[in-house]
């Protein structure tokens, strides 16, 4: 069947708006890099373009070049644009919108960390040799470009380090409010839990903060919690989750079953299980906080993230997302009988299972 001009048109225009795809990212960086929602925060009203240049201290020849970058974010939702009356005047302004508040620095849930360390050259390079990865033994594209794992690397290079642990802090802030407000039945009536491979602890520090006389361990590799001071309710441990994960009546995984393939999943989860095993608690478990892959039931936007996500676990660990089937088989291997799924949290799910 011959193709129309109409069809070509169409799948060029597809292809362009994936070519540029990535421009989005860079935006986005952009914008945080110069703290542009900082200053709309700070102006406490809509900004005009030239107040926005005058602010950031930009060459002032570059200011339409800042009227385009606002123009593809105000697209891309991360501000609105306002009309507002100055001296009779009707002028163009900038507002924030739910997404980019959350990228305003030193608020308790700013997601900014997280924003730039992704977006880093670091994080991003190994995309670059994905096409040599397929073709070569490494286990994963950061393996090819770097010559040792994510971890390894991390254990080495102290920017990353620094950058990797600040960025997965931002978002343990972030879900760790969450949690406490809308998740209370999954930590009611635990003394004890291990947070393994908890990084900075900032979900532990909200749930012991929130459930009094519930005593946090979090669990990392020794670059991550050397220099950690704990407090009366959250105590930072130094091991391998491979070797040993202390006892407690429950263990916390956050984020951490996507970094890995099922073979290392089943061992986190055998070495939970015995780390549950001699708690006395009605209702001791394993809780995870990842994320639940689901294209036929979740709307387009969220399995997209789900799958971009995947394809950077793909890249840098080697992990994957899964879908509820993949995790109940996992479960099932380990040795538990039971789990119940809240997908309430966003692009995160909590998974309880029980032994
Ligand atoms: C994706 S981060 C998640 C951190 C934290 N749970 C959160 O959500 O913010 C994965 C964590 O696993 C830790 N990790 C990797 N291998 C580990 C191991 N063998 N034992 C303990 N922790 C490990 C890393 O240091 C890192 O802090």
């Amino acid at each position: 069947m011959a193709t129309s001009s109409q069809d070509l048109l169409e799948a060029q225009a597809h292809v362009w708006n994936h070519i540029g795809s990535y421009i989005n990212s860079m935006a986005l960086r952009s914008a945080v890099e110069l703290r542009i929602p900082d200053v709309i925060h700070k102006h406490g009203k809509p900004i005009t373009l030239s107040q926005l240049a005058d602010a950031l201290c930009i060459n002032t020849a570059k200011t339409n070049g800042l009227y385009r970058l606002m123009r593809i974010l105000v697209h891309s939702k991360f501000f609105d644009k306002v009309i507002i009356s100055h001296q009779e005047e009707r002028e163009e302004a900038y507002s924030l919108t739910r997404a980019s508040r959350l990228l305003i620095r030193d608020e308790p849930l700013s997601l900014v960390p997280l924003a730039l360390t992704l977006t880093d050259p670091a994080f991003i390079g190994p995309f670059h040799q994905m096409t040599e990865w397929f073709r070569d033994e490494c286990p994963s594209a950061f393996f090819t470009t770097n010559g040792m794992d994510h971890w390894e690397f991390a254990a080495k290079d102290e920017r990353l380090n620094k950058g990797f642990n600040e960025a997965m802090a931002a978002d343990a802030r972030f879900m760790g409010s969450i949690l406490v407000q809308d998740c209370k039945h999954v930590f009611k009536g635990l003394k004890t839990m291990v947070d393994v491979a908890g990084g900075t602890g900032e979900v532990s520090k909200a749930v012991a903060g929130a459930f009094s006389g519930l005593k946090c361990i979090v669990l990392d590799l020794p670059h991550v919690v050397a220099r950690m001071e704990g407090s009366e309710n959250v105590r930072f441990v130094s091991g391998d989750m491979f070797e040993f994960i202390p006892p407690a009546d429950a263990v916390l995984l956050k984020w951490i079953m996507h970094n890995w393939m099922d073979e290392d999943c089943i061992k986190i989860l055998r070495k939970c299980k015995e780390a549950i095993a001699e708690s006395k608690i009605n209702g001791k478990k394993v809780i995870i906080v990842d994320m639940v892959v689901d294209e036929e039931k979740q709307a387009h936007e969220l399995t997209e993230t789900h799958l971009l996500m995947d394809v950077l676990m793909l890249a840098h660990y080697p992990g994957k997302e899964r879908t509820e089937r993949e995790w109940a088989k996992l479960f099932a291997v380990a040795g538990f009988k039971n789990y119940k799924i809240t997908s309430t949290l966003g692009v995160n799910s909590i998974i309880e299972v029980f032994p």
